[in-house]
Parts: structure tokens; sequence; C-alpha cells
């Protein structure tokens, strides 16, 4: 039997499932846009309060890390993006790419109990047979500043959520799942994405309010990286293999390089060797 039809997201759904203070306040819901994270940089640009959401159903030019493309057909994921402007951002700038990651693997756990892991810096996999599966894909945007020299942050996610095997390009099928696929349930899209927002606001408060410590334990207890072999696939030079060892204090990955010398790495694409 094929799961029930999760419906269309709407303004009223999502506000229904909403818990949130500042997260979502101002928000706006679109059948298909080019990308939400350029939407929602055009509205910062415009003065878009701190916790502006923009959700489409579809993009048509979805961007993912590392300068790729992220697929979104409609109907069956959540494409989301969400504006963080509090002057603490620019100070833990580095540490926001991995609250959106804890806030994701919470947001699955509560809807769906599945444990999702984390690959550093920030994606979300599932972890089947020994080889870990991605769910779902974050993009962080550091855009412009105030004149106080404070950074705004567009926070883009991506989750794979009704998505069936046979929907996803051929050369993603063994490399990508969906929540569909890891529990052979629908997931009502509006819901997923009122958790979502609530984490986020959660850990966005005690980032403000207490800096990044509690971030960090909470993200080194979902990351799968640490203690791995890993390679690790950097823009613009040859790629780089050790030991992952740490998470360091501003939120780069320290790896043992063969050599013995630590390297500490700030951007990259990680596989996990062993
Ligand atoms: C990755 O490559 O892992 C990051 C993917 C991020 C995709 C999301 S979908 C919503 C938001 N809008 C975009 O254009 N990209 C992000």
């Amino acid at each position: 039997m094929s799961p029930p039809p999760d419906p269309p997201l709407s303004i009223e759904a999502v506000r229904a499932r909403l818990t949130t203070r500042i997260i979502g306040a101002n928000l706006s819901v679109h059948d298909e846009v080019d990308s939400t994270n350029r939407l929602l940089t055009d509205l910062a640009h415009r003065g878009a309060p701190d916790g502006t959401v923009v959700v489409a159903e579809s993009q048509t030019a979805g961007r993912g890390r590392m300068g790729r493309h992220w697929v979104s057909p409609p109907g069956l994921n959540l494409y989301v993006s969400i504006l963080l402007t509090r002057p603490q951002v620019t100070a833990a700038l580095t540490w926001i790419p991995l609250l959106a990651a804890v806030a994701v693997v919470r947001a699955i756990r509560d809807l769906t109990q599945l444990a999702a892991r984390l690959k550093w810096p920030n994606d979300v996999l599932v972890v089947r047979n020994g080889n870990g599966r991605k769910l779902a894909g974050i993009l962080v945007e550091a855009i412009g500043g105030s004149p106080a020299g404070t950074r705004l942050v567009v926070v883009g996610i991506g989750v794979n959520v009704n998505m069936p095997l046979a929907a996803f390009p051929q050369d993603l099928r063994s490399i990508a799942t969906s929540l569909l696929i890891e529990t052979g349930r629908s997931v009502e899209r509006a819901h997923l994405l009122a958790s979502l927002l609530a984490e986020l606001e959660v850990l966005y408060d005690q980032l403000c309010d207490q800096g990044p410590e509690g971030i960090a334990a909470a993200y080194r207890e979902s990351c799968d990286t640490i203690g791995r072999r890993v390679r690790i696939e950097l823009m613009g030079s040859a790629p780089v293999e050790g030991t992952a060892e740490e998470i360091a204090p501003d939120g780069a990955l320290r790896l043992r390089g063969a050599d013995g010398k630590m390297l500490e790495i700030r951007a990259g694409d990680v596989v996990h060797l062993a």
C-alpha cells in the first residue's frame, strides 16, 4: 500500500503547527521559487526581521554546498530558509551550520524516532549497513553587514521527506535517502517544519544567551566523523587524509595527518573512510 499523500504546504497549515516566538513570526510559503536562500537574501537586504522564514514546495535552482545543485521536486520534501540577524551571530558564525544540523537531527528524532547522524560539518545521514546515506543538507550563507559590522545569516535547509527512491536521480540513489524510505511512513511536512523551527529557536536562544559550549556538546554527541579516518575534498586544493580527532572551539574539524601534524579544516567535503 502506498503511504497517504501529504497535503500541500500552506501558510495556514504551518501556522497551525508553529510554537515559536520569533522564528517564523514572519513567514511566507511559495509554490515554486528558484532558491529559498536567494529569495530570503533579497528580503534580508530589504530589512526582513530576525527569524524570517521562507518555505517553498519546489525550487528550480536549489543551491547546495560547494556550488552543487539541490534536487528540489514539488510536493515531497522540505525546502526552507531562516534569517538570523542578532549581533551575537557574527561572533559565533562558524557555529551556525553545526547548530542547524543539531536542530535537524532533533526534529527528525522527535517526529520519527530515527537516530540521524552528522557528517562534519552539516550533512545529516542515516547509517544503514555501515553506509551513510544523506537525508538532509544545510547551506549557510552570510550576507552583507549592517553599519555596525554585524552579519546577516541565511540558513537553508533541505530535508528529503516523502521522496521515494525512484524519484531521486539515478546517480543519487545509492547515496541519498528520505524519511519515507527509512521509516516506510510519510511525514506531514508542516509538522516536521514546525518541529524544526522550534528546535532551531531553542538552540539559537541558547547560542545568543550562553555562547556555543552547549551547542558544541550536542553537536559532538550526534557527529559520526570524530575518531574516523577521513578524506577531505577542499575547494581549489588537493584533498587531505587523516584521522578526525576533534571539533575545535570555533567548530573547525581537527585532522591528524599521516605526518602527525594537526590541521584545522574550516570548509570541505568529508568522506568517511573507515
Ligand atoms: C548541501 O549541499 O548539503 C546543502 C543543501 C541545502 C539545500 C537547501 S534547500 C533550501 C535552501 N535553499 C537553497 O537553495 N538551498 C537550501
